[in-house]
């Protein structure tokens, strides 16, 4: 019963909306104001006309934000809070229209629009970047996270060379001055640290930022920006990692990175690097843990990263690789990787001996049956990604052509060798035996190198 009744009530609705007679006549609101209620925010009102018929109609509003490019609402308030940087001006305009029909009659535009702030656009901070960071909050226990925040910009090229900069930056209700800057070689206000901030450490909203000026011999033009926190958080790498050799098992532990973010909203990448046999295995994992059988003896270095998972945030970035681990030990080849260098050898010739008689894709197949076996001889991590030195390439001593063709080279996603180079930089600061070995990596590749000019 009930549901009959209402179906029926929104018939009567529509029907009331759509036979309203055509003389019926919607009067643009009045009094439409914005007001700046703090930083990057704004207060939009307007009253409905006096004059508006309403013979049972229901009244809605079409607000349109030209900020710059139009943002378009339907409400059926007549108030509307706006997140929105200020610096350029700011403009708004609204109608009326029938709540209930879509779409709907409307009636005039009415606008309203708040002036750009004084000063020449050039006079600007310009280049402003802002990270934030957490950090574990020993004084308090009711907030165990502390979330710092650290920006950095340029004077304006038509600033004066007496211009100073402050920066204020707005997380919910909550206006904070910076109290921490440095500055540039005029003196002049370049960027600034907050240890801790009001900005809740699982955030996900934004962060509006202010940088505004005053100089004697001219006026300088404030410059907002709104940041989406999860883009500009610099997630901790995972801490205390671990890693131990117990004959051919590689066991790898690691604990969560300091934040606020529980333990299941992780995302880890693994990166174990092998130093005899230059290669990289990566694994993705949500586990604190990694476990692997390794194929021989080697020294391997380990280095773990964290990112929030999807599940909890919007995607983010990684965080920083952790400090690199390395376990094993270096010993002679065994006799097995002495076996392959003939036997791929003799599997390669035996293909190209029989190219006549093949079809290129036969070929090709066979050619994988033999990657297969030569990845056997190495190792049994299917997951492995191979570094510039795969073992493959040998069989282009035979018939270079036919082998490269058919193998390009081992196609490791460009970022991956910079990810290697990045992890591979900290061990500068390490061991001279370590950094030996790293030196010899980047050799190996010129194509690794030719991506680091960019
Ligand atoms: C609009 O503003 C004027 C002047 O501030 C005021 O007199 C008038 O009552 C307002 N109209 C409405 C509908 O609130
Ligand atoms: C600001 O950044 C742009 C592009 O990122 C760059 O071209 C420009 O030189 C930078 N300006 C200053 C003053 O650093
Ligand atoms: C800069 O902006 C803040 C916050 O909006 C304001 O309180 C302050 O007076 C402004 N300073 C200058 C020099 O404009």
């Amino acid at each position: 019963m009930a549901p009959a009744l209402l179906v029926l009530l929104g018939t009567v609705a529509t029907l009331r909306a759509d036979t309203l007679p055509d003389d019926f006549l919607l009067l643009p609101p009045v009094n439409f104001t914005i007001k700046v209620t703090s930083l990057a925010q704004v207060l939009l009102r307007w009253k409905p006309h006096p004059d508006q018929e309403q013979r049972g109609a229901r009244l809605g509003y079409h607000l349109r934000i030209h900020a710059p490019q139009d943002d378009d609402y339907e409400i059926k308030y007549t108030v509307r809070k706006y997140e929105a940087v200020l610096h350029r001006g700011f403009s708004a305009s609204v109608r009326t229209i029938l709540w209930e029909r879509r779409p709907s009659p409307a009636s005039r535009w009415v606008s309203a629009e708040l002036k750009a702030p004084p000063g020449s656009p050039g006079t600007s901070a310009v280049n402003l970047t802002c990270t934030t960071n957490t950090a574990a909050n020993s004084h308090t226990e009711s907030r165990p996270y502390r979330v710092s925040l650290h920006c950095g910009w340029r004077a304006g090229k038509e600033a004066p060379p007496d211009t100073q900069y402050f920066l204020y930056y707005r997380y919910g209700s909550w206006t904070e001055e910076c109290r921490e800057y440095s500055q540039d070689a005029l003196e002049r206000n370049v960027a600034c640290w907050f240890p801790t901030t009001s900005i809740d450490g699982k955030g996900q909203g934004a962060l509006a930022v202010r940088i505004n000026g005053s100089s004697p011999s001219a006026a300088i033009r404030p410059y907002d920006r709104l940041f989406a926190l999860h883009e500009i958080d610099r997630v901790n790498p995972p801490g205390n990692v671990t890693a131990e050799m117990e004959g051919t098992r590689l066991s790898i532990r690691w604990e969560k990175p300091i934040s606020a973010f529980p333990d299941h909203c992780w995302d880890y990448e693994v990166r174990i690097y092998s130093a005899r046999k230059d290669y990289v295995q990566l694994e993705n994992t949500t586990a604190t843990t990694f476990n692997t059988t390794v194929s021989d003896v080697s020294k391997y270095c380990v280095v773990v990263r964290a990112a929030v998972s999807f599940t909890c945030r919007e995607p983010g970035a990684w965080s920083a690789w952790s400090q690199p681990i390395w376990t094993g030990k270096d010993e002679q080849k065994p006799w097995t990787e002495w076996l392959l260098v003939p036997l791929s050898a003799a599997l390669c010739a035996a293909l190209v001996c029989s190219l006549g008689r093949r079809t290129l894709s036969e070929v090709s197949m066979a050619l994988t049956e033999a990657e297969k076996h030569s990845l056997w001889f190495t190792g049994p991590d299917t997951r492995t990604e191979r570094g510039p030195k795969a073992p493959l390439p040998r069989c282009s001593v035979f018939r270079g052509q036919v082998c490269t063709k058919l193998f390009p080279p081992v196609p490791g996603p460009k970022s991956d060798i910079r990810d290697l180079m990045a992890s591979v930089n900290y061990e500068k600061t390490g061991s001279g035996e370590t950094e030996s070995e790293v030196v010899s990596y980047v050799d190996e590749g010129p194509e690794a190198l030719e991506d680091l000019v960019f």
